[in-house]
């Protein structure tokens, strides 16, 4: 039977930040970067960071401005990888919360802004976690998505047949020692919605898209999206 997809992260933990800057070739926190430069920041704002995992995009969120952050993930061992790591300057506003993104234990319209980074394609129901995510945010309040859609694109088909199918489980697995963490990756995205498509179900789920863009020929994506509120 398949592993979860908690105990999966839970295992990979310790080499997740050394394999994520290896297969993307460094790439990832700028990616990262550009992103939280689109969210407002500033001493009483409130940013939730949904499957933060070991929490490299609260950090570039706190790194770039002033402002609270809300960190939840279920699997415990990638939080307590990132709390290791956090500078203490950054400690006491970073808060860590071990739950489940389809039950946010947050009241209604409590966020100003909300950001996932590669974790919606691994909550199991689309439809449910964005209903979630629109009930805790604040009318207007922003939602930023970086993420690996299924490839839409000739340049993004080719990498996924090549370097998706053949380096990116064989890196994995050497690095992570870990056999199918890697398999789960790419499957995970062939099974998942191209931007396009999801660009669609955010709209039936109350959000207004404001930016979306692929990044570094279409491997990776940046949504930006505002919720209508009630
Ligand atoms: C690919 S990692 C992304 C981590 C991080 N956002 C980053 O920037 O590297 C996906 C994360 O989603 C978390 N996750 C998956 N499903 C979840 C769920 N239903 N609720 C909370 N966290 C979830 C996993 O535990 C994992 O840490």
């Amino acid at each position: 039977m398949e592993r979860s997809v908690k105990q999966l992260f839970s295992n990979i933990s310790g080499t997740y930040d050394l394999l994520n800057r290896v297969l993307s070739f460094g790439t990832d926190q700028r990616w990262r970067k550009k992103g939280v430069a689109l969210l407002p920041h500033g001493k009483g704002v409130c940013v939730l960071d949904l499957a933060s995992g070991t929490l490299d995009l609260s950090l570039a969120y706190a790194k770039k401005g002033a402002g609270e952050i809300v960190a939840i993930d279920f699997a415990l061992p990638m939080l307590l990888t990132g709390q290791r790591k956090t500078p203490p300057t950054l400690d006491s506003r970073i808060h860590l919360v071990c739950g489940d993104g389809l039950h946010l234990p947050f009241p209604n319209h409590f966020f100003d802004a909300a950001m996932c980074a590669w974790g919606m394609r691994n909550i199991p129901n689309t439809p449910a976690a964005l209903k979630e995510i629109a009930r805790v945010l604040k009318p207007s309040g922003s939602f930023l998505i970086l993420e690996f859609f299924k490839p839409s694109k000739i340049i993004s088909k080719v990498f996924s047949k090549t370097y998706g199918r053949y380096v990116m489980p064989a890196l994995g697995r050497w690095i992570s020692r870990d056999n199918n963490a890697y398999d789960y990756l790419r499957r995970s995205i062939q099974k998942f919605y191209t931007r396009e498509e999801y660009e669609e179900v955010l709209e039936d789920h109350g959000f207004e898209i404001i930016e979306s863009r692929d990044l570094t020929g279409g491997v990776n994506s940046l949504i930006l999206a505002n919720c209508y509120g009630d």
